[in-house]
């Protein structure tokens, strides 16, 4: 295990390389199941989530190389339907290996994951889309096994939860109705850029998809896909999360590149609301640093909302801008693990029913600390950049998970992170 030690107190500036988007990535990896040719997909990152998708699919027979952000895939032979435990409790989106293996084989055994710190997180909205497709769902063992014996056919489908759309139920089921027999209609899809790219690599694949990107996708099924080459989007969470770094530590400003500005209006307006400057270009971002920095109220939402994936890293923001800011999760009301290993640094927030209250203090000061996901992790790495003394970061696999060298990308921007041993 490996840890950071963050030493808080330097100023950023420079420029950054935002990389693929790792929640674009995994499903597309996933979709590479349906086709028996070769696909070539670039700008995959090299984080430890594309790494377990690829061991799913090596498992389940695939070819698979892969070469500086180059995934070259061959599904030629499928040998099998399941994607185990050991690597479902890893990472949960190894649920959508379950579209695809029962587009193809009719068949998909997939154990059920299970809660994860960020909340529960059920998977009732995947099986109701697919068993409207046709297939069978029993639950045995703590696994889930479908069947659809004469295929599947497609249906006009509602998948709306109680807490909005589902961006991988609506991939799973968007992966599955690409070979059913007939028109799917998926109402109450995820409008999410990653379920578009998806969307976008599946009709290269020679799918017929239409209104990907709103909240009614339409597919009419064909009886076979092909081969693809295809680049996934820029990371829009990782490109925040470095805006939020700006925000936090680059008094003249630091530069993103390779981003999509599109995909990131719901972050950039609270962030110039909170008294930052931001210029944008087609595929770069600047921001500088606020001179006199204020607080903000934020509430998550589906796209083009603002993204659950980003709340953690505004609490690190607020916690050291003057004045109240109020954050509520209304996606995953219980993802405030963060907000426990901040207080620990001096933050003042106080967390109840999905919500932060946080009043900003002058300065965070070091302490050790302990990721717990994802999202928290980074937070934690943002409010060390300006903690006074150096914040130990423990569990940094974490933060591995989603974030190509994040570490060495602060370094490069000026910041003073140690990884080591723990
Ligand atoms: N939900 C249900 N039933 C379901 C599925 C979801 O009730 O069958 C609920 C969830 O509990 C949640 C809401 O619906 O309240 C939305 O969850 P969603 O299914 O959209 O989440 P997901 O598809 O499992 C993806 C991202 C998450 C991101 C969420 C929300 C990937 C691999 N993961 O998860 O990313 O937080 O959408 O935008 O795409 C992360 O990158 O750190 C991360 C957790």
């Amino acid at each position: 295990m490996e840890k950071f030690v963050v030493h808080g107190g330097s100023s950023l500036s420079g420029n950054v390389n935002i990389s693929g988007s790792k929640n674009a990535s995994l499903p597309i990896l996933a979709a590479t199941l349906l086709t028996r040719e070769q696909c070539v997909i670039r700008r995959v990152p090299d984080v430890s989530d594309t790494n377990y998708m690829l061991q799913i699919l090596h498992n389940l027979g695939a070819e698979v190389e892969r070469a500086s952000g180059n995934v070259i895939i061959k599904c030629e032979r499928i040998r099998g339907h399941e994607a185990p435990y050991d690597l479902v409790r890893k990472m949960r989106a190894s649920v959508c290996v379950m579209g695809p293996l029962l587009a193809r084989h009719n068949r998909a055994d997939v154990s059920l994951p299970g809660g994860c710190v960020i909340g529960d997180r059920p998977i009732d909205l995947h099986l109701r889309g697919l068993e409207g497709l046709g297939a069978e769902v029993t639950v045995e063992g703590g696994n889930v096994h479908l069947e659809a014996r004469y295929g599947l056919n497609g249906d006009t489908l509602d998948m709306a939860g109680k807490n909005g759309a589902t961006v991988l139920g609506t991939d799973n089921v968007m992966m599955a109705a690409v070979l059913a027999k007939g028109t799917t209609v998926i109402n109450g899809a995820a409008c999410e850029p990653e379920v578009v790219d998806l969307a976008n690599f599946l009709i290269a694949m020679g799918a017929k998809i239409s209104g990907a990107g709103t909240p009614r996708i339409e597919i009419e099924g064909v009886s076979e896909l092909g081969g693809v080459e295809h680049t996934v989007i820029p990371d829009r969470i990782e490109a925040g999360t470095f805006l939020v770094a700006g925000a936090m530590a680059a008094p003249e400003g630091i530069t993103l590149r390779r981003v999509n500005p599109e995909h990131l209006s719901s972050v950039t307006e609270v962030l110039e609301q909170c008294g930052c400057e931001i210029q944008q270009s087609e595929k770069s971002m600047t921001i500088q640093q606020a001179k006199n920095p204020v607080g903000a109220n934020i509430t998550t939402e589906p796209y083009p909302g603002f993204p659950t994936d980003m709340q953690a890293q505004m609490c690190a923001l607020f916690a050291t801008t003057p004045g109240l800011s109020v954050v509520k999760d209304t996606i995953f009301p219980q993802r405030f693990m963060h907000a426990s290993e901040m207080k620990r640094m001096g933050a003042n927030i106080e967390v109840s029913d999905g919500t932060a209250v946080i009043n900003g203090v002058e300065q965070l000061s070091a302490a050790p600390v302990m990721a717990s996901d994802l999202r928290a992790s980074a937070a934690l790495l943002l409010a060390g950049l300006t903690a006074k003394g150096a914040t130990e970061i423990s569990r940094v696999y974490h933060i591995d998970r989603g974030y190509e060298h994040i570490d060495d990308k602060l370094i490069g921007l000026g910041a003073e992170i140690e990884r080591l041993p723990a």
